[in-house]
C-alpha cells in the first residue's frame, strides 16, 4: 500500500507579518514534488490569508482550529464554512493544547471532525497520552479510546490523517524512538482495522508529532507506518526544508 507523506506545520500561536514573510521566501525555496508529498502549513488563523498570499501553491494552507459550531451567534469562532470559503481546505483538530488548555474533550473533538466533514475540509486529527499514562503503561489504550471516539464521525476516510502526538514528546525536545512511535501507529492502524476496515486502515495515513527536528526526521520516517509528521517547533525554522526532504525519500520507498 502507497501512502503518500503528510508533513504539517503547526506554527501555533508564533509569528509576525514580517517573520512570515521571511519564512516563506525561505520555504518556497524547497524543490520537491507536490503530487508525492503533501506540506500543510498551519498560520495562526488571522494570518491564513496573507501566508496563502506568501507561499508558493505547492503548499496547502491549513487551519490549526475550526468552530464546533457553524455561521451565527459565536463570538470569536471560525466556521468550517468560513474556511472553506478562503480557500482553507484543511484544519488540524484536538491537537493536545487545544485538548489541555480549552477543555477540549473526545466528544468535542469528535464533534469537530463531523462539522469539518460537513463542510468538505479535510482533516489532521492529533491524538497522543500524556507521560502518566505511558508511565502507567496505559497508552494503547489512551489511543484507541482517543481513535474509537471520533470513528463515528467520519463517513470519508480519505478526508482524514491521524496526528500521533504523545503528549511528554511536544516541544520539550524528548522524541519518541522510532520504535515507540512505530508500535503506536500499529495500534492506531489496528483499532482502524478492527473498528472500519482494513483497507480504510491501510490507507489511512498516520504522521508523527513532538520534537521532530531535521536530526531525528530520517529514522522515523524509515519506520513502515510513519507516513509523515505534523511538526512544532522546526517548522518556524529553515530546517523544515530537510523535514519535507525526509518525506520526499520516504515517499520514493
Ligand atoms: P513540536 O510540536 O514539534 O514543537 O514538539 C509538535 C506539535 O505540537 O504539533
Amino acid at each position: 500500500m502507497v501512502r503518500r507523506p503528510w508533513v504539517g506545520g503547526n506554527w501555533k500561536c508564533n509569528g509576525s507579518i514580517a517573520s512570515m514573510k521571511v519564512l516563506a521566501e525561505e520555504l518556497n525555496s524547497t524543490e520537491w514534488d507536490a503530487s508525492s508529498v503533501d506540506v500543510v502549513i498551519a498560520p495562526p488563523s488571522v494570518y491564513v490569508v496573507t501566508v496563502q498570499s506568501l507561499l508558493n501553491e505547492k503548499f496547502i494552507v491549513c487551519s490549526q482550529n475550526i468552530s464546533l459550531t457553524g455561521n451565527g451567534a459565536y463570538t470569536g469562532e471560525v466556521s468550517g464554512d468560513m474556511l472553506k470559503d478562503l480557500d482553507v481546505h484543511w484544519t488540524l483538530i484536538g491537537h493536545s493544547e487545544r485538548r489541555q488548555r480549552y477543555g477540549e474533550t473526545n466528544s468535542v473533538v469528535a464533534g469537530k471532525v463531523k462539522t469539518a466533514e460537513a463542510s468538505g475540509l479535510y482533516s489532521a486529527v492529533c491524538i497522543g497520552e500524556v507521560l502518566e499514562e505511558r508511565e502507567a503503561g496505559k497508552t494503547d489504550e489512551v489511543l484507541k479510546e482517543q481513535v474509537l471516539a471520533f470513528i463515528p464521525s467520519v463517513s470519508d476516510w480519505s478526508r482524514i490523517v491521524i496526528a500521533y502526538e504523545p503528549v511528554w514528546a511536544i516541544g520539550t525536545g524528548k522524541v519518541a524512538t522510532p520504535d515507540q512511535a512505530q508500535s503506536a501507529h500499529e495500534v492506531i492502524r489496528a483499532t482502524i482495522a478492527e473498528n472500519v476496515s482494513s483497507d480504510v486502515a491501510q490507507a489511512v495515513r498516520i504522521v508523527y508529532g513532538g520534537s521532530v527536528t531535521a536530526a531525528n526526521c530520517d529514522e522515523l520516517a524509515a519506520k513502515p507506518d510513519v507516513d509523515g509528521f505534523l511538526v512544532g517547533g522546526a517548522s518556524l525554522k529553515p530546517e523544515f526544508k530537510k523535514i519535507i526532504g525526509a518525506c520526499v525519500n520516504r515517499a520514493k520507498l
